[in-house]
């Protein structure tokens, strides 16, 4: 079976390790990629955006499937525009894929079939939307209701910042006003053929820049899987509340939903509430969930596509990850590209797995940093502590100038483990 990955982040990285210890893969590509999908499989210098290419390059390769990572071709209607020629792709159509695509969608959709979620309110014009927040105290969360690449929301006590933050966005497009909601956040991933569904093991991201989750936000700086707060009471209760309510409102709406669907829920003191849905795998989050996953991925895509999840048992590893991500100086602000990566030695234990993303490899094999977060370094352990000190220890064969990472990830769920 041959598969095309789309995306060239540490996400695809990860996907691109699982596919390739599958017994049934006989070619692996990834578009465009980066260094280190290159020592795995092929790339091919395609934008993901660019769909007639990716037609081609299916058809001119025989692709089997293609695994979609990242969100915007998703919405943009990638799976569709496949699937006219013929072509099999991993993800939901552009209409299933507004649960991402649009945060108004989405919350009617969790309202429509009462799936817990933060109360809100829809704006598309300026004075409304202003009154609204002059009535209100306290903490207001805002979003974009469009993609916005992690820069559409914003937590805020303060007036006159709410109100600056969605003038700006009311000149392009509405915006959601919602609750602020309290408790902890986990990202879980349900792989869906159409029919059945699978829960994969619950993980976290990190998304402040700085330890003890201060700074900016940031696409993430870390990850663990499983978190171990949640407990089998909690799982089940996610199912109950969330995860089953949610596809069987799609069914119910026509979305037929072949892929993955990412739950980001906030584990409130009154139960589960989800705050968003993504359609694809998170990241930093697949760089510490697929290790986790014992079973052949080759065959979870075709059962997948075949609609047959419900006859492949999925084996969970006994393990945990922590994931560490290393970015450029800088980020999430103003950063260089370009900048030159020492070799990266053999790495002594295989408890320890580098992810690269968005790097580049010259003809002579030197490798360069390409994007604001430049790898995941993934510790596995018996625990999260073991992981994240297996992480640690090997972190600093990452040697790029001005490279640097939070020294904390994993630590504030230390403490319930036994
Ligand atoms: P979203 O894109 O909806 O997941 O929002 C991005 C991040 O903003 C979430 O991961 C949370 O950290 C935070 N956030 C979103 N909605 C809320 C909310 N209602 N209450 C508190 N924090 C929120
Ligand atoms: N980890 C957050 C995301 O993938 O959107």
């Amino acid at each position: 079976m041959k598969i095309l990955i789309l995306g060239s982040g540490a996400r695809e990285s990860a996907l691109a390790w699982m596919y390739s210890k599958s017994k049934i893969i006989s070619g692996l590509y990834t578009a465009p990629g980066n260094a280190g999908t290159h020592e795995i499989g092929a790339n091919i210098d395609i934008d993901p955006m660019d769909f007639e290419s990716v037609i081609r390059c299916c058809k001119e390769k025989h692709i089997n499937y293609v695994f979609v990572g990242p969100e915007a071709p998703l919405v943009e209607g990638i799976v569709d525009i496949l699937k006219e020629e013929k072509i099999t792709a991993i993800g939901p159509s552009k209409k299933a894929a507004q649960l991402e695509g649009s945060k108004t969608f989405s919350k009617d959709f969790m309202v429509a079939h009462h799936i817990p979620t933060a109360a809100s309110e829809e704006f598309s014009d300026y004075e409304s939307f202003k009154s609204y927040v002059e009535s209100r105290q306290g903490m207001l969360v805002i979003k974009k209701n469009g993609l916005a690449a992690g820069k559409g929301v914003l937590e805020s006590d303060n007036t006159s910042r709410l109100l600056e933050f969605g003038e700006n966005i009311l000149k392009e497009d509405s915006l959601l006003v919602e609750e602020f909601l309290t408790g902890y956040e986990i990202s879980i991933f349900a792989l869906c053929d159409g029919n059945n569904f699978i829960i994969l093991p619950p993980c976290s991201d990190f998304k402040k820049a700085l330890d003890g989750d201060t700074g900016l936000n940031t696409g993430g700086m870390g990850s663990i899987c499983p978190n171990p707060w949640v407990n089998a009471e909690l799982k089940e209760q996610i199912k109950r509340e969330i995860i089953e309510p949610t596809f069987t409102g799609l069914k119910k709406d026509g979305l037929i939903y072949k892929g993955i669907l990412y739950f980001g829920l906030m584990i409130t003191q009154n139960g589960p509430k989800n705050l968003e849905f993504n359609v694809r795998f998170g990241d930093p989050e697949t760089q510490v969930l697929l290790p986790m996953i014992k079973t052949d991925f080759g065959n979870i895509t075709t059962a997948i596509v075949n609609g047959t999840l419900d006859t492949i048992p999925i084996t969970e590893s006994s393990q945990s990850a922590v994931g560490v991500v290393v970015a450029s100086k800088g980020y999430p602000g103003q950063y260089k590209k370009g900048v030159k990566v020492q070799p990266i030695p053999e790495l002594p234990s295989k408890d320890v797995l580098i992810f690269h993303a968005s790097t580049t490899i010259d003809e002579e094999g030197e490798v360069f940093t390409g994007g604001g977060r430049c790898f995941s370094v993934v510790g596995l352990g018996k625990d999260t502590i073991e992981a994240a000190s297996r992480a640690y220890k090997h972190i600093d064969v990452i040697n790029f100038e001005g490279a640097w990472y939070r020294k904390d990830i994993g630590k504030k769920f230390f403490i319930d483990e036994d």
